[in-house]
């Protein structure tokens, strides 16, 4: 048995969800951070767990075939994209041996027919949000590794929450993105603004959020605090609002130790507090606590996808369950009798509300509610059962009571999409073992250069 620390030679066979390479020694499963099928590497042990080992790449001995260069100077550091040094092909086919393999140890769904992968035409700058810490606690990074600065915006290295890699340029974000960044970067610099420090809990800027649409490339820009103050934001207020994307900066502030993006107050710094997003003919309102999908061009082809799956005559009640701001329901209005929307963010129904006026759409409805209660609230009780019901719950997956509510609605046809096949797959079990039936299992890839997959599956009542 191989001990923390232990150097070992090993053959990278796969890439694991989660984006690990994945080997065996002596029968023992060994993740190994940024392996790459195909490379033979020397590896040191840095964790022990119960049923299997992760280890850390000391040197590769062999390399793949199929690596590529990494186009961000990050790459070594930074936990986001690991798959970038595989060609793109490479992930597509690692990424759907995964969904397969997913299906098939935690569904138990022997012999289930996957198709392709639908993959992505934007393989860089795709990402429409960001979230980047802003911290005096840098990360040396390999190409950097003396440079002491106080004030580094970025993202987190692999698991050091603690530490933050000063981004000079994310391929994944949208170039306005990386502008704004870079404007944030040098104004606080140059104005003494001060970056959190999250030990002593000292100091005032601790995230941005940027958020822009590939529609007119409207950007918002969320500062999160931590306290109010629009003096020392004032300096970045002018420069930012000079650009012409930029039409919504907000600020939320967040006196807490905790580190999230959400504050306890919310203040509009300039333009409006929403952004717009168009998709297809349809045009939507983004406000900065709501969901929207982060690939725009992928979702389109996700929505598609979803449209051709409900398949939709006129006739059919459409639920459309963890609805967000209703874009999927309003995507799908025109074919349906009647679309409900469900979803627990209440800014994320106002902004479906609106959507739905502003696309002139008047058969949809949308509520307010926990799906686990769904089936208890009279409110619920009063409206059609559906006919169609649309499922895109969070990574969780399915809380066991939503799973049982939606059970218990009898729809003909499920939609069930997912960003994390490991919750959907024990979902599907579920569903299968109520009658339902798999017809289709369409991956769609939403997220070049990381593990990432999206899922589609249809399901039919054979109930019915
Ligand atoms: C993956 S997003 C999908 C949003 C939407 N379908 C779309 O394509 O933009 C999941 C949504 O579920 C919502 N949500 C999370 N837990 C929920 C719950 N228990 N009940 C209702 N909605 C929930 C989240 O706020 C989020 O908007």
């Amino acid at each position: 048995m191989p001990r923390k620390g232990d150097i070992l030679k090993l053959n990278i066979e796969s890439l694991s969800f989660g984006g690990y390479g994945f080997a065996k020694h002596n029968g023992i499963a060994i993740f190994v951070e940024k392996g790459l099928p195909g490379q033979k590497v020397e590896a040191f042990i840095f964790r022990k767990q119960k049923k299997f080992y992760k280890a850390r790449i000391n040197r590769v001995i062999s390399e793949t075939a199929e690596i590529t260069d990494a186009k961000c100077t990050h790459f070594d550091d930074c936990g986001g994209c690991s798959f970038q040094t595989l060609n793109y092909e490479q992930q597509i086919s690692e990424k759907y041996n995964q969904v397969v393999e997913i299906l098939n140890h935690i569904g138990k769904f022997r012999d289930i027919k996957v198709s392709p992968i639908l993959k992505a035409d934007n393989i860089y700058n795709y990402r429409n949000k960001m979230e980047f810490a802003i911290s005096n606690n840098p990360w040396y990074e390999k190409y950097n590794p003396v440079e002491k600065k106080d004030f580094c915006i970025g993202l987190h290295p692999k698991g050091r929450y603690d530490k933050t890699i000063d981004i000079l340029n994310c391929d994944i974000q949208s170039i306005i993105a990386n502008k704004v960044v870079s404007i944030i970067r040098r104004v606080c610099i140059h104005n003494k603004i001060l970056a959190y420090d999250i030990t002593n809990h000292t100091g005032f800027m601790r995230q941005a959020v940027i958020r822009s649409s590939d529609y007119s490339n409207e950007t918002m820009i969320i500062f999160v605090t931590s306290f109010f103050s629009k003096e020392i934001l004032k300096p970045l207020i002018n420069e930012l609002s000079e650009l012409k994307e930029i039409k919504s900066i907000i600020n939320n502030v967040n006196p807490k130790k905790a580190d999230i993006s959400k504050g306890t107050e919310q203040h509009l710094l300039y333009g409006r507090d929403y952004i717009f997003e168009k998709l297809g003919n349809y045009k939507f309102k983004i406000s900065p606590d709501s969901f929207f999908q982060t690939n725009t061009k992928q979702s389109k082809k996700l929505y598609d996808i979803i449209k051709s799956e409900a398949d939709l005559r006129g006739h059919e009640i459409v639920y459309d369950l963890y609805c967000g701001t209703g874009t999927i329901g309003i995507y799908l209005s025109k074919k349906a009798k009647k679309v409900y929307g469900f979803e627990i963010v209440s800014s994320a129904i106002n902004d479906a509300i609106i959507n739905a006026s502003e696309n002139n759409i008047n058969n949809a409805l949308f509520f307010n509610k926990d799906i686990k209660d769904i089936l208890k609230d009279s409110q619920i009780n009063q409206i059609e059962k559906p006919d169609v019901s649309i499922i895109d719950p969070p990574r969780a997956g399915l809380h066991p009571k939503a799973l049982k509510n939606i059970i218990n609605l009898n729809q003909k046809k499920l939609i069930y999409i997912s960003c994390n096949p490991s919750t959907q797959a024990r979902d599907l079990k579920e569903f299968v073992n109520n009658n339902y039936k798999i017809k289709k299992i369409q991956p769609v890839d939403m997220f070049p250069h990381t593990p990432h997959i999206e899922s589609v599956v249809t399901l039919v009542n054979e109930s019915n």
